[in-house]
């Protein structure tokens, strides 16, 4: 594996289709994404995955789609309002403003500029939710804020969901959705946006069942990686500190991923305990203890919470696909995707356009459209195809030659090993199958 750069796979995503800068054409808006063709299915086919790992293939954790527009008082018992604040520096010579966690200690000893040098300012604090108004007034009580976790809206539809959801403690709701920060450092490409995607899923327990389920999540969260094709390698657990835990947290464990640009959060793990029920039965005045028939008691259940950012997840798998090889004597860059998530399943060619062969590609890449995402290609040479391919991620090419008149057979190429194999039409499908659920990252 080569060492790749920032640069590399942001050239890469904007060459590719994969990852836009947002409103490019007026200059760009600083830290907002717009996902491309490839980039959307590649998101689009990761959220599937997540929502089956963590709905599909349990039999206690329910979905749930709540809005991004919240009563104001959500925020107020969440703890945001009070609490959800980075500190913030500025230079007084570049203007620029900092997270002081941001600044090398030995500059912010000296409160100096990490960028001119300049005197920094002392730190305030900054509240990270954006507000807006609701209504057409825009005055203190039509202020409304666009979510900082999707998390709030489960812990409101609590009641909702135990009363509609035929679900018994313990039980989980899970959400994926938008996101909104208004983040002071927002580098490093999508790892850190103001508007971005989270995929969470809140686990109501008996709270005297707290370290017994986290374990439990917590390792079934590190295995999730591992099924979505991240090399294990590059996966680490952190345990937050008392200095690191945020407000609401007991106990929290990142999982965090190798980027280009160092170790860093990939996922958050966290034992909120009754904190969120709790705080949101004094403030709306409602009751959100839950009663145990089993264990004839009742209580307000605890929460372990797995927060993963979905748009994050997607640099994790692209910058962990990122490789470069050699076919026919040439560089060869190739996104080793696992199959279950790459963009595209199966490029399909023929070998020339003519002689019928474009018209038999085309009657095969239809056949395959139902069952897997397909690409036709009769451009160019048929290894600057394959390049093509290898280039977007894409695990299986089918090329239709002369011999496919003659015997209905064609060749299946392996994105990994570049191996070749020859098998009947009708025998696509299964192959396909049969090599993602047995697939290996080489
Ligand atoms: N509900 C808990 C929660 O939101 P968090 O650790 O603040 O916890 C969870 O966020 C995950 O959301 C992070 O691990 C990260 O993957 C993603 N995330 C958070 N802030 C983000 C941002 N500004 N841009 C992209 N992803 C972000």
């Amino acid at each position: 594996m080569s060492e790749l750069t920032m640069d590399t796979l942001v050239s890469l995503c904007k060459r590719r289709g994969f990852v836009y800068q947002s409103s490019e054409i007026y200059g760009g808006l600083t830290s907002a994404w717009d996902y491309g063709p490839l980039g959307v299915e590649l998101k689009n086919n990761i959220q599937r995955f997540w929502w089956k790992q963590m709905t599909q293939l349990h039999d206690n954790i329910v979905g749930l789609d709540a809005a991004i527009l919240m009563h104001p008082r959500v925020w107020e018992a969440s703890g945001h309002v009070e609490n959800f604040n980075d500190p913030l520096v500025s230079c007084k010579n570049c203007k620029q403003r900092f997270r002081t966690d941001a600044i090398p200690e030995e500059l912010w000893a000296k409160r100096q500029c990490p960028e001119c040098g300049g005197q920094l300012s002392e730190p305030r604090q900054f509240n990270l939710m954006f507000k807006t108004h609701m209504g057409p007034v825009e005055d203190s009580i039509s202020v409304v804020y666009l979510r900082p976790e999707t998390a709030q809206g489960i812990y409101v539809n609590f009641k909702n969901v135990v009363q509609t959801g035929r679900v018994k403690v313990p039980f989980g709701i899970a959400q994926v959705g938008k996101a909104f920060r208004n983040e002071i450092t927002t580098k490093n490409f999508i790892f850190r946006t103001c508007e971005f995607e989270q995929m969470e899923m809140q686990f109501f327990i008996h709270p005297s069942e707290d370290g017994k389920w986290f374990d439990y999540w917590k390792a079934e969260r590190f295995e999730y990686y591992k099924k979505l094709g991240v090399r294990e390698s590059r996966l680490r657990f952190h345990q937050h500190g008392p200095d690191e835990l945020a407000f609401y947290a007991k106990v929290a464990f990142d999982i965090q991923y190798e980027f280009p640009f160092g170790w860093k959060e990939l996922e958050g793990i966290h034992n909120r305990t009754d904190y969120d029920l709790r705080r949101h039965g004094e403030f709306s005045g409602k009751d959100l203890t839950y009663l145990d028939d089993g264990r004839n008691e009742r209580f307000t259940p605890y929460v372990i919470e797995t927060s993963a950012g979905l748009t994050r997840t997607v640099l994790t798998v692209l910058s962990d696909a990122y490789d470069e090889d050699e076919a026919e004597g040439e560089k060869r860059v190739v996104l080793r995707f696992h199959p279950a998530i790459a963009p595209v399943t199966v490029g399909v060619f023929p070998l020339v356009k003519k002689d019928g062969l474009a018209e038999l590609a085309r009657d095969i890449e239809v056949g395959l459209r139902e069952d897997f995402s397909t690409f036709y290609d009769q451009g160019g040479a048929i290894g600057r195809r394959y390049r093509r391919q290898d280039e977007a991620g894409t695990p299986y090419c089918v090329t239709i030659d002369y011999q496919t008149k003659e015997d209905r057979t064609v060749t299946l190429r392996f994105r990994d090993s570049m191996q070749q194999v020859r098998i009947k039409i009708e025998e696509i499908p299964a192959a396909i199958r049969k090599a993602t659920k047995e697939y290996q990252r080489v």
